[in-house]
């Protein structure tokens, strides 16, 4: 892939696999990136500043504190008008100042400061890599859009046989290639993704609900930014952030979601429904919170409208992606809804493994399109999956410009 007048920043922690970084800066130069190194003051005693120099046409970001004053500001500059941010390796430290939002050196301020895309490849030894420390920052980071380069398995420094290798730099290069390429796949793509469960309440404190947590939805929204579409996210209640960049739309019942999905479903190419949408609401709802003894020990319940149900009798020119969460028969179950409600896909998961699926970072899911075709994935994060979906979206997206 030609990487020609792409701009690139290149961070570089201390760490053994800083070595690597060279060669990563030889091969994204080689594809025309004009790529700029910041090393921290660790990377520098692992790799001399004048090897990664001679390498680059960009001058060297070392140490913010030796600056004069106006090439400190070019320098962040810099950070600002690069397309993409990577940092390889980014050492279990670099992770935890960056999902903490200190900023204790150049590396870390320039971080803060970029409108770049970040990417992070991770190297570490396997305990490090594994410590919920890591885990909860790294889930921190992907939630604002980050990209991480999943490290790999194999003899660590330490000796060690593990995960928490840097990954190759050839995949490396080719996640920064695949970042390049995605931010063109989606332009001028609407797609609306509706995320996490819905609440129907019975009085002032007590709702009906399910475990969805919306992290799905969520990380479809940020691939499909990543990958250059305008995004509607239309949300229940979560523990989530919103990315940045979307139109957000918040909503607590399935009649609430109802509306806003209709309200916005003309303007959407693409419809993404993970949300967990409770089927049923009280026939009541009290304003107060009831005292145990009014309570009723019995209730009624409506039925909620179907909103994908209704999607797909409007359909016109938007391609309609359901998710089937199912305990057993998953896969003729996901195949009636997706008839029945007049799909393109439906992605189902067995939920009755409690361990994957809803409210988890990894799910298991089997791709059904409408011609019958079966793809059934492997387990992996929420973003791989998210990835997934996307990727056979595209090609049932009308030409554009045909
Ligand atoms: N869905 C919806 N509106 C509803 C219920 C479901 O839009 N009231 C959507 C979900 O977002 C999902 C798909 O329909 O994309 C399938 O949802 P699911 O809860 O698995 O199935 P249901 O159609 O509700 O059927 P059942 O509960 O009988 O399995």
């Amino acid at each position: 892939m030609n990487l020609s007048s792409k701009r690139v920043l290149l961070g570089v922690c201390g760490g053994i696999a800083a070595y690597k970084a060279v060669e990563l800066l030889r091969q994204l130069s080689k594809l025309g990136a004009e790529v700029q190194v910041v090393l921290t003051r660790h990377a520098q005693e692992f790799v001399t500043p004048l090897t990664f120099q001679a390498l680059s046409d960009q001058p060297l970001l070392t140490d913010m504190f030796r600056l004069e004053q106006e090439r400190e500001i070019t320098h962040v500059a810099a950070a600002q008008q690069a397309e993409l941010f990577l940092v390889a390796p980014a050492t279990a430290n670099l992770i935890g100042k960056y999902a903490n939002g200190i900023a204790d050196d150049f590396l870390t301020t320039l971080l803060l400061a970029t409108t770049a895309q970040v990417m992070l490849a991770p190297a570490m030894n396997t305990k490090m890599y594994l410590h919920p420390a890591t885990q909860h920052n790294l889930a921190t980071l992907r939630g604002w859009g980050t990209l991480i380069v999943e490290p790999q398995e194999g003899e660590l420094a330490c000796k060690e046989i593990g995960i928490g290798k840097l990954a190759a730099v050839e995949t490396i290069v080719e996640a920064a290639c695949a970042y390049f390429r995605r931010g063109l796949e989606f332009e001028g793509v609407t797609l609306l993704v509706t995320a996490g469960p819905t609440r129907e309440p019975l009085d002032a404190v007590r709702f009906l609900s399910n475990a969805s947590s919306g992290k799905m939805g969520y990380a479809v929204a940020r691939a499909a930014l990543a990958r250059g579409a305008k995004v509607i996210l239309i949300s229940g209640p979560t523990a989530l952030t919103p990315p940045p960049g979307c139109t957000f739309v918040g909503v607590e019942t399935a009649l609430e979601m109802y509306e806003a999905v209709l309200q916005h479903f003309p303007a959407a190419d693409v419809v993404v429904k993970t949300a967990a949408v409770s089927d049923f609401r009280f026939v009541e709802r009290h304003p107060y919170k009831m005292k145990k003894d009014e309570a009723p020990l019995s209730t009624h319940f409506l039925r909620n409208p179907d909103i994908l149900l209704e999607l797909g009798r409007r359909k016109g020119r938007a391609v309609l992606v359901g998710f089937a969460a199912e305990t057993h028969d998953v896969v003729d179950y996901a195949r009636g809804k997706l008839v029945e409600k007049n799909l393109d896909l439906i992605v189902a998961n067995d939920i009755s493994d409690g361990r994957i699926g809803m409210g988890s970072d990894t799910n298991r899911v089997t791709i059904i399109s409408r011609s019958g075709a079966l793809e059934h994935l492997p387990e992996n994060s929420k973003e791989k999956v998210a990835g997934a979906i996307l990727d056979r979206v595209l090609p049932l997206l009308p030409r554009r410009g045909a």
